[in-house]
């Protein structure tokens, strides 16, 4: 799967969204999250972030790992909705992420 990482915290860009062919990347309140289970690999979502923070699993940087889980847990409560588009901004985020201090890039 790809993972989305740091840099994307409340910035949201969402250029990623209109390149998922399988509308995967869901809408939480501070990031976006990449379904696990619903990525189909395609790799379009990477290059067109505009603070670069889309990763295939393997090549996320050390420190932001961590991301990896955040994406997966981000669905403990919804399992897989099968599409973001009809499921608009989700009230909520992971964990870890909803604790993070405002990100200011
Ligand atoms: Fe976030 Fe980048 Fe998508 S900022 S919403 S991962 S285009
Ligand atoms: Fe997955 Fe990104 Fe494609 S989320 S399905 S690699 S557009």
């Amino acid at each position: 799967t790809y993972v989305i990482a740091q840099p994307c915290v409340d910035v949201k860009d969402r250029a990623c969204v209109d390149e998922c062919p399988v509308d995967c990347i869901y809408e939480g309140k501070r990031m976006l999250y990449i379904h696990p289970d619903e990525c189909v690999d395609c790799g379009a979502c990477e290059p067109v972030c505009p603070v670069e923070a889309i990763f295939y699993e393997d090549d996320t940087p050390e420190e932001w790992k961590s991301y990896f889980d955040a994406n997966a847990a981000f669905f403990d409560d919804l399992g897989a909705p099968g599409g973001a588009a009809k499921m608009g901004e989700i009230d909520h985020d992971a964990p870890f992420v909803a604790g993070l201090e405002p990100q200011n890039q």
